[in-house]
């Protein structure tokens, strides 16, 4: 045999090789698909890839954990964020433990132990800390955050960064963290957007529609109901002693409404919401109409007036409208106001 012919021959063996190894591979290929080896059963996919979970179809059931050291952290976070007074209330009968001023629970304004949209939900929030506070003007880390609810909403002082309280709310809080996206923004985050009418709040309708739709519940001088031997309400008050203090996010009349818009009378949601905007806005300005706690050193807060939400009920302000129009309203003017001034869009 000649070069030539060798040549040939050789290159029709590897040619045939070839084609048998193709034959063989697309063999294997079909056998894999027919035996569903690239079919992840559903639950596989959740356990292994979170990122395709829905966080708000997620199962954040507690009891499903197990007793391990990082599980009890978890597990006290939960229980302090739906019976906080019975841990750290003014009435939980250790005077060191005594760090919110007022009976109420976490869970009475992030509903659901945080978990339901629309009500300051508290999944995927790790993951937006730390984050620049205009209150603070300076960026904030997620146990400030914290504690910018106790010393408001609770109406109470500051957790120890480095105590168990604070490490188990953090805990509680990035447990309800596995299933979200990375920034932290999912459906549900914040509040309803509601519009807000361009006028004062009617308080006489507010009151109206309070004893109508709010006082079964909240009573009618909306003290609501307390749990005496647990420490807490079966209903909260909405104003007087043991409510949040003028400092809280709840005192301001837009987010209140919004608040109330997706949440209340109890069992309303975003998609099913029970009020309309006008009576979802004149209700919060009823609310906040009456007498409660005064957060100390109010005028310490914004350090940049002009970063304040309109709708802060305290002064003082970047601009000259009164305190009253802060209040209770139009609120358009004095966004209008910052537009032109400062160049802000501001929606609270
Ligand atoms: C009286 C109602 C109320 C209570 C009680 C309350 N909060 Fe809040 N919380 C709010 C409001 C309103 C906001 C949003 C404020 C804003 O928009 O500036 C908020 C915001 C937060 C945030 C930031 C949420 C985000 O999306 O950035 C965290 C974290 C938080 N609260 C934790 C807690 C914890 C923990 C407790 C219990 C110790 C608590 N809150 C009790 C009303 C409340
Ligand atoms: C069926 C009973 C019920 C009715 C009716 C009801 N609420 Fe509530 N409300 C609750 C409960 C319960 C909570 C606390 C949520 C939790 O702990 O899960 C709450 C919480 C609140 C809060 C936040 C907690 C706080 O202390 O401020 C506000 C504000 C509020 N309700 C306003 C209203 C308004 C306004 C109405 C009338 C439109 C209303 N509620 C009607 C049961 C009710």
């Amino acid at each position: 045999m000649n070069f030539r012919s060798f040549k040939k021959q050789s290159f029709r063996n590897q040619l045939i090789i070839l084609i048998g190894f193709l034959i063989v591979l697309l063999i294997i290929i079909y056998l894999l698909f027919q035996h569903n080896i690239f079919h992840y059963e559903d639950d596989y996919v959740e356990l292994k890839d979170p990122v395709k979970v829905d966080p708000l179809k997620a199962d954040y059931d507690i009891f499903q954990l197990d007793d391990s050291e990082e599980n009890l952290h978890i597990k006290y976070g939960f229980e302090l964020f739906i019976n906080t007074a019975q841990y750290i209330g003014p009435e939980n009968g250790d005077p060191e433990m005594k760090y919110s001023g007022n009976n109420l629970s976490c869970t009475n304004c992030h509903l659901n132990a945080g978990t339901k949209p629309y009500s300051g939900m508290l999944i995927g929030v790790i993951n937006r800390f730390p984050q620049f506070r205009g209150r603070e003007n300076k960026i904030g880390s997620i146990e400030e955050r914290i504690n910018g609810c106790m010393e408001r909403s609770m109406n109470g002082r500051v957790l120890p960064v480095s105590g168990n309280e604070m490490k188990a709310f953090v805990a509680y809080m990035n447990w309800l963290n596995r299933f979200a996206p990375e920034d932290g923004k999912i459906k549900g985050v914040g509040y309803a957007n509601v519009k807000i009418p361009n006028r004062r709040v009617n308080l006489e309708e507010g009151k109206t529609l309070f004893a109508e739709k709010c006082a079964s519940c909240h009573g009618e001088n909306g003290q609501g109901v307390a749990l005496r031997e647990y420490k807490g309400y079966l209903y909260p008050p909405l104003w007087g002693d043991d409510s949040y203090n003028n400092g809280a996010g709840m005192t301001r009349v837009i987010t209140a409404a919004e608040f109330i818009k997706a949440n209340m009378p109890y069992g309303a949601t975003f998609e099913e919401p029970e009020l309309t905007d006008e009576e979802s806005y004149d209700l919060a300005g009823y609310i906040n109409s009456h007498a409660r706690p005064l957060k100390p050193n109010p005028e310490r807060d914004f350090p940049d007036l002009t970063k304040k939400p309109v709708s802060t009920p305290y002064p003082p302000y970047a601009d000259n409208f009164p305190i009253q129009q802060h209040q209770m309203g139009p609120f358009q003017e004095i966004m209008e106001f910052y537009k032109a001034e400062y160049g802000m869009v501001k929606t609270k």
